[in-house]
């Protein structure tokens, strides 16, 4: 039997295919039939061949849906459950489990920390696709109550709400605290909004697509710093008087950059590793900290050639010392989160959907990748409904 997948094969080039039906190849695990999955900023590294993306994968690390099939060591799941899951595959019982660094699980992986149709992060099939493979069901899988409401609210806890929140764990954000972020994508989205309501007194969100940081002014209640109109950490500190306290990099490695001294803030056409990093050492205050969510790389295969491809970054370690500042990195543990941030949800108190701009069928992801990727205006997160 044969289901419906979107396979990448080169760069900017994934189709949808045919790929052989999951099935259970031990006790505790699950197949889930998919309502809705999503595009993650995450995929578009693969997508541009800057992630190690093996041809023929299926994408996708975002998925919801009802289970079909249970394993017969699965004891909280049968067929009917409505589930999101975690992108992040893990055992719940290693060394790192037990600690909750449910990002780098021993067991699913090697390095450690496993990933729904993702390059070097094990063998699990993507969920963009009709049905998936559920390793260690029972504590991948969390619950969600019956029926489709909410649908669009909940497909975000596979990913890229836990993340922006854990942007703002990392970097321990206090409630009456001030902090930027930068990047307007879902996840700078999802972590100015966690800022929000971790009652931070100012907001401030760094971008250059105007549509996001629209969206970052009225969901958000951040004041939008567009640097293609001003030097960044200028706008920024002119806006609130000084360094703020913490800081988010929801941008990563791909960070579009320019001239630092000012005179020409933008240009589209240079890459800069360091560039997010470096701006955030000079926003935050001294003795401030900084959660970097946003990747980064050990190994860039397609590196435009001034970028180094084994991902050294020019960072002012020398300016952070001097500051005193902390940084946290890394996938995020969306386990941690994800039970509350979905109980925030059921009761009104969090509605992540705002910065989804398309609902489209599986059909459609090819050109939802294409327009994702060009971070055309208005289109800011896609949902796939297989
Ligand atoms: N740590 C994790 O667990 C985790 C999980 C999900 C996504 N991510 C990563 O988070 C990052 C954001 O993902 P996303 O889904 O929001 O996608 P995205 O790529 O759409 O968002 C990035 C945004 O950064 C903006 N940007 C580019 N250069 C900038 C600069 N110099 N200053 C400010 N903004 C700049 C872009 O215009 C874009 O809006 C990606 O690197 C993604 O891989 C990490
Ligand atoms: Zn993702
Ligand atoms: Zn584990």
């Amino acid at each position: 039997m044969s289901i419906k997948g979107v396979v990448y094969h080169d760069e900017h080039d994934v189709s949808i295919e045919k790929i052989d039906e999951p099935d259970l190849q031990s006790p505790n695990e699950a197949i889930l039939e998919i309502t809705t999955t999503a595009i993650c900023g995450s995929d578009l590294r693969m997508y541009e061949g800057r992630a190690g993306a093996d041809e023929g994968m299926v994408f996708g690390h975002e998925i919801m849906g009802t289970i079909e099939q249970v394993g017969d060591g699965v004891e909280s799941l049968e067929p009917g459950d409505r589930v999101v899951l975690p992108f992040n595959v893990a055992c719940g019982f290693c060394k790192n489990c037990e600690e909750g660094h449910y990002g780098y699980c021993l067991n699913v992986a090697d390095p450690p920390g496993g990933a729904y149709g993702y390059g070097q992060m094990g063998p699990y099939q993507g969920g963009q696709a009709e049905k998936v493979r559920v390793p260690y069901a029972d504590f991948n899988a969390l619950k969600l109550p019956e029926g489709d409401e909410h649908e669009e609210d909940f497909i975000l806890l596979a990913d890229v709400f836990p993340t922006g929140w854990h942007g703002t764990e990392l970097a321990d954000l206090q409630p009456g605290e001030s902090i930027v972020v930068f990047g307007a994508g879902p996840v700078g989205l999802m972590a100015a909004s966690s800022a929000k309501r971790k009652g931070a007194s100012e907001i401030y969100v760094v971008d250059r697509v105007e549509s996001r940081l629209d969206l970052a002014k009225e969901h958000c209640d951040a004041t939008p710093i567009n640097f293609e109109a001003a030097y960044p950490v200028e706008g920024m500190t002119d806006a609130h008087g000084g360094p703020v306290d913490k800081g988010v990099d929801a941008v990563g490695y791909q960070a579009i950059a320019g001239d630092r001294e000012g005179d020409h803030p933008y240009d589209p056409k240079r890459e800069d590793p360091s560039y997010v990093i470096n701006h955030l050492i000079e926003a935050v205050m001294a003795g401030g900290k900084i959660g970097i969510v946003g990747l980064y790389t050990s190994q860039d295969p397609n590196e435009p050639d001034h970028v180094d491809e084994q991902g050294v970054l020019n960072v002012e370690l020398g300016r952070a010392f001097e500051k005193g500042l902390s940084f946290g990195t890394g996938q995020c543990p969306v386990k941690r989160y994800n039970r509350r941030l979905r109980d925030m949800i059921v009761s009104g108190r969090a509605e992540p959907s705002f910065p989804i701009s398309h609902r489209v069928s599986l059909e459609d992801a090819p050109e939802m990748y294409e327009r994702f990727d060009k971070r055309e205006e208005g289109v800011t997160k896609v949902l796939l409904s297989p």
